[in-house]
Parts: structure tokens; sequence; C-alpha cells
């Protein structure tokens, strides 16, 4: 590691887990310098990265996460987990995690938009991109979040001014991003002790309370560069979401990204 890169590295208790948590000034990617210094740190997990940029801040499907510096919450955590068959909840828990930190900051309601988003009146407020490295025996799992908080709206590029949004901009006040990181890393392990202990419909029913969609609303299914129009219907005990084509046929998903109906 660059000694100069390192703010600080200490021990934070999750209430149940010692996480070690590393500060940086800066990386490409928090996942990516998770997944680099992977050999020393899974003798450390469960771990926690954050930075204050990101010079590479990656988002799903090969987008960028923008990523000034002090503007945003950018971080990774490392654990292990052990439930193959719950790896579709995983991303869930992050975004009730995310949503619950943000409600701590501002005192606000958020929302969830199947599966990974964030969002506050329509607007998207925090990511989720999850990398998991499957070996023989047990699942290394990166889960790196995103959340905007100190930025206006002219610090967003362009093509995100119409659709991002900040805490700052939602309370008017900046925050230092230190403060919010244990309530984020406590409220995420409290979550993965609820799946852990299988507890499903606990979980289950945070989504469709937070989640964004009504039932019958019209939306666009996008899965492997496949689009296909639909209505919401649901989202089901084991986290999927159940769609009706226009031809009236059931149909469930396990990932994927929605839009609005154009
Ligand atoms: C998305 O909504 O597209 C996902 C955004 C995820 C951003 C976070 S910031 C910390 C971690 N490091 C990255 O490079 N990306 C994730």
């Amino acid at each position: 590691m660059n000694p100069k890169k390192l703010i600080e590295k200490k021990k934070i208790d999750t209430g149940g887990h010692i996480l070690t948590f590393i500060r940086l000034d800066s990386c490409d990617s928090t996942n990516n310098y998770l997944r680099r210094n992977l050999t020393t740190m899974v003798n450390q997990f469960p771990v926690g990265i954050s930075s204050r940029t990101q010079v590479r801040g990656r988002g799903r499907n090969d987008r960028k996460w923008f990523s000034a510096r002090d503007q945003g919450l950018y971080i990774s955590l490392g654990f292990f987990f052990n439930e193959p068959q719950h790896l579709n909840l995983l991303s869930l828990i992050a975004g009730i995690t995310l949503s619950e930190t943000l409600n701590r900051i501002t005192g606000r309601e958020f929302n969830l938009k199947w599966p990974n988003d964030v969002l506050y009146q329509g607007k998207k407020i925090a990511g989720i991109l999850i990398e998991n490295i499957i070996k023989k025996d047990r699942i290394i799992s990166i889960c790196g979040m995103g959340i905007n908080i100190n930025q206006l709206r002219s610090d967003f590029p362009d093509d995100l001014r119409e659709s991002a949004i900040s805490a700052r901009m939602i309370t008017g006040q900046s925050l230092d991003i230190q403060t919010v990181e244990p309530h984020l890393i406590r409220l995420f392990f409290k979550w993965l002790d609820v799946l852990e202990r299988e507890e499903k419909s606990t979980i289950i029913n945070t989504v469709i309370r937070m989640n964004c969609y009504e039932r019958g609303e019209k939306i666009t299914f996008h899965q492997n560069r496949k689009s296909i129009k639909a209505r919401f219907l649901e989202i089901n005990p084991e986290g999927g979401i159940v769609l009706e084509k226009t031809t009236g046929e059931k149909v469930v998903f396990f990932s994927g990204e929605i839009d609005p109906f154009p």
C-alpha cells in the first residue's frame, strides 16, 4: 500500500463482528483496491475500505461512478458469505442499509429501485456494485456502495444533473462524511446477520415497504441487452421481481434493470 494514500486504519465493532477499517485519501475504485489486495485482506475479514475520492469509480454495467473528493461516500465492504442460495438478497440488504443510513442523516424517507438503487423523489442518491468471487468452499463478497452526500446540483456532470440528488440538496446542509460511515457499517452488518439467520420475510417486507414501484405500473425491463415492456406486479419472497408481459404472461427476474415506460 502506498503510505501517502493511507489516512487511517482502525478496528470498528459492528455489534458482533470486528471490522478492519481503512480510509484512503485516493484510489482508483474501492472495489478494485479490495480486489487487488485480496490475499492480505481476506486474513483481516470483514474489512471496509473508504476513500475520499476515486479516480475510476465504477457503477453497474460498466458505467462510471462520479466520485469527486469529499462530495460522496465511497466505501467497499469485504466479507465471507456462506449462503449461495441467498446471493440475490445481498443487494437488497445493501439497498436497505443505504436507505436507512440516509434516513438517519437527513430524517427523510427514501425508496428502493429494485435491485440496487436508492431514490429520493425519483432521483438517484445512492448505488451498489456487488462483486462476488466464488471459491470452492466459500464466497468472497465485495459490496461497494456510493452515496451522494455534499454535491450541489451544479457539481454533477451534465448527464446526471436531472437524475441525481445528494443529501445536501435535500437538507441544505453539508456533512462530514466520516460521521456517516459508522452508521452505514453497523446497519449493513445488522442486516447481514438478519440474512444469515434466514429471516427472509423481514428483509422482503422492508424492501416491499421501501419499493418505488406501484403494482400495475408500466415499466421497461432490461437484461443481457434485451428489453421487454411489462407491468410491475410485486417483489416475491425470494427477492425477485414479478412482471406481467404485454402478452399477459407472468415472469420472474432476479437481476436486470428497470426503467420507466418511455
Ligand atoms: C451504481 O449505481 O451503478 C453502482 C455505484 C456503486 C459505486 C460505489 S462507490 C464505492 C465502490 N467503488 C466503486 O468503484 N464503485 C462502488
